[in-house]
């Protein structure tokens, strides 16, 4: 149970996950429809429980695509420095999408994931994401369906890795300082 041994605590239990998850696929629910139909664009891979989840919800027809951006590596602290490790199927031209994303931190990546869609002509864009660590934002970034606010504390769980593990934990947790501190220095 070493994996369990290493969380600090829990922020967000899995039953507030699966609840919240529930309350935004009834907002999505009442937005869409089988007459305009979104893309979710899954961001790898921190949103594929996510996703996973959420779809389950939803009551109109869609498609999946997914996207892979550059994450931290080991670190707890973003280099601001955004690349696309694995770009879209198909064109998004004309089409409604939504980005389902696993947290909005500094606001970098996702500015950068909107800036680079909107070139491509979707007929709307919208963004989910699980979490929001709005004390951590450096650059505006619109949001539109927000799961839960989060401290400014680097959380793992439900998708969220530290040096690619935890993500597979059906909570949102903070870990011990001495799982991590290692790395940083
Ligand atoms: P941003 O570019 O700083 O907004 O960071 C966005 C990405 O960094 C997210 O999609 C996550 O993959 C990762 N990230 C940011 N904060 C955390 C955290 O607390 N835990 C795990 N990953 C995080």
């Amino acid at each position: 149970m070493s994996l369990y041994n290493d969380v600090e605590k829990v922020l967000v239990s899995e039953e507030q996950i699966q609840q919240r998850i529930k309350e935004l696929a009834g907002e999505m629910n009442a937005i869409y429809s089988d007459d305009n139909p979104p893309l979710l664009v899954c961001i790898l891979k921190g949103a594929y429980m996510f996703l996973s989840d959420l779809t389950r919800h939803l009551t109109f027809r869609h498609e999946l695509d997914f996207m892979e951006i550059s994450s931290y590596g080991h670190s707890t602290k973003s280099s601001g420095i955004v690349r696309i490790l694995l770009d879209l199927a198909a064109s998004i031209e004309n089409r409604h999408v939504v980005i389902v994303e696993d947290i909005v931190d500094t606001g970098n990546t996702l500015d950068y994931i909107i800036r680079n869609m909107s070139t491509r002509n979707p007929a709307s864009l919208r963004v989910a994401t699980l979490l929001n660590k709005p004390s951590r934002r450096i650059l505006e970034v619109p949001v539109d369906f927000v799961g839960f606010e989060v401290p400014d504390e680097f959380v793992i769980g439900y998708g969220l890795d530290f040096a690619e593990q935890y993500r597979n934990l059906p909570f949102i947790g903070v870990l011990k300082a001495e799982v991590y501190q290692n790395w940083d220095q």
